[in-house]
């Protein structure tokens, strides 16, 4: 081979990543075959014995790697062979590094998927707790970033808890797929030795065998899919990153973040910048191209395995690296920041954050909804030209523009008379949000 193809074509820079699931699927294989009679039981024990060595021997980063070697496949099997010469060569009897390589990321993927989950369990855990530390702190709610309506704290961080559920839904459907066994397809049409693909699935743990052989030489559906589900999870930690950025700047100030996660300036002493969040943000680009870049190989490939597959590999582990150093970083930041609820207060009764709660009780009172919308835009256009919230409106000034707007509507005025006016499932009703924390307090115990 010419030195520069040997360069071109090397994988074993980035797959040495797989070193441990290309061991656990070699020895489960050497199992199978033992059970076979494809090996002896002397046969399967040096393998076994040998291939542990091996592993030991790249614990410790003393495997030397050359690009002559390709793959971490070729490492693993070469070091066998280099110890027990023809028992060695036996090894990759009914497989093809086709089978093998899908093998080792799936198994390297189901763990990866597994950790995600944990990480994303420990931010809503994060999420819920502040629910509990910021109880009875009321926040505006925001449509295109304009005050809306006024929202417990509790119910703005239950959203979050919401989103990272989902993700975690799709972690688990992901997953499913991903723990399929194409050990045992070998190059692309099976083979003719007696082997038992079900036994070595049930040692590698697998729930399932995959029952076409040249769909499993050519399946990487799993990579990318594991992509997009980390895809939406770099999503919804980028837009959570931008809300506490802007929460955290003066012109905000409702949240003080952890200055441990934070940076300064070298010229201007005051500064505190929210680095760790705008990297968060920044990194979703990264993950977000990865999956182009997946969708983008696989589009247009024939069946079954071309070594375009091996480019697989970068952006499937660029992808769980990201994410993961993300969602480290944002469970302590949820966790030491600090609302302001001061800063909050005093600026709850700008922005008419209860006129749309003054509108539902006209409703409620029999008024058409058009009607009530338009006459409590009028009460807003007063207030505003006078400078004053909606619950200093003089008695006159209600009446001017509705008769029966008379004193008794003031109960449902200010930010605390609309919170407790909502009823149904799933707003901001502080009885409903209380039992919502509840439930996922039982739910992520
Ligand atoms: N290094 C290759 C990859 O990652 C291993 C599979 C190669 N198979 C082959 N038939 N050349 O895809």
């Amino acid at each position: 081979m010419d030195d520069r193809l040997a360069r071109f074509s090397e994988s074993i820079s980035f797959d040495h990543r797989l070193y441990k699931q290309d061991i656990r699927g070699s020895i489960a294989h050497a199992q199978m075959l033992c059970r076979q009679k494809l090996l002896n039981q002397a046969e399967f024990d040096a393998i076994q014995r040998e291939l542990l060595d091996i592993e030991s021997v790249l614990d410790r980063g003393e495997m030397p790697f050359k690009i002559e070697l390709e793959d971490i496949h070729m490492h693993i099997e070469q070091a066998l062979i280099d110890r027990l010469g023809d028992v060695g060569r036996k090894l990759h009897t009914a497989r093809s590094r086709n089978d093998q390589v899908s093998t080792d990321i799936r198994l390297w993927v189901r763990d990866s998927l597994d950790q995600v989950d944990g990480l994303l369990k420990n931010l809503q855990r994060a999420f819920l707790k502040r629910c509990i530390v910021d109880a009875n702190v009321i926040v505006p709610a925001y449509t295109h970033m304009q005050r809306a309506q006024p929202v417990l704290a509790a119910h703005y961080w239950l959203a979050y808890v919401e989103k990272f559920a989902r993700d975690r839904g799709r972690v688990a459907d992901c997953r499913r797929r991903v723990n399929v066994c194409p050990l045992g397809g070998a190059a692309v049409a099976g083979t003719s030795l007696p082997i038992d693909r079900s036994y070595s699935a049930e040692l590698l743990g697998f729930d399932e065998v995959a029952a076409n052989s040249i769909d499993i030489s050519s399946d990487r559906d799993f990579a990318v899919e594991s992509v997009f589900v980390l895809t939406m999870i770099a999503e919804h930690l980028s837009g959570w990153a931008e809300e506490w950025i802007l929460w955290s700047t003066t012109e905000f100030g409702f949240l003080k973040l952890p200055h441990a996660f934070c940076t300064g300036s070298s010229i201007m002493p005051q500064k505190v910048n929210p680095d760790t969040l705008e990297l968060t943000r920044g990194k979703s680009a990264r993950v977000i191209g990865n999956l182009q870049t997946l969708l983008v190989l696989l589009k247009g490939l024939p069946l079954a395995y071309n070594r375009d597959l091996q480019e697989d590999k970068p952006p499937l582990f660029d992808s769980f690296d990201t994410v993961i150093a993300c969602l480290e970083l944002a469970t302590p930041i949820v966790e030491q920041a600090e609302l302001q609820p001061a800063v909050i207060n005093a600026r709850l009764d700008q922005g008419y954050l209860d006129a749309t709660a003054l509108m539902e009780t006209l409703i409620a009172r029999g008024m058409p909804q058009r009607t009530a919308h338009h006459k409590v835009g009028a009460l807003v256009a007063i207030a505003k030209s006078r400078g004053v919230p909606l619950n200093e409106l003089t008695d006159a000034e209600l009446i001017s523009v509705d008769a029966t707007l008379d004193a008794s509507i003031r109960s449902t005025l200010g930010v605390a008379g609309a919170i407790k006016s909502y009823v149904s499932f799933g707003s901001s009703n502080p009885e409903l949000v209380e039992t919502q924390v509840e439930n996922w307090n039982k739910r992520l115990a």
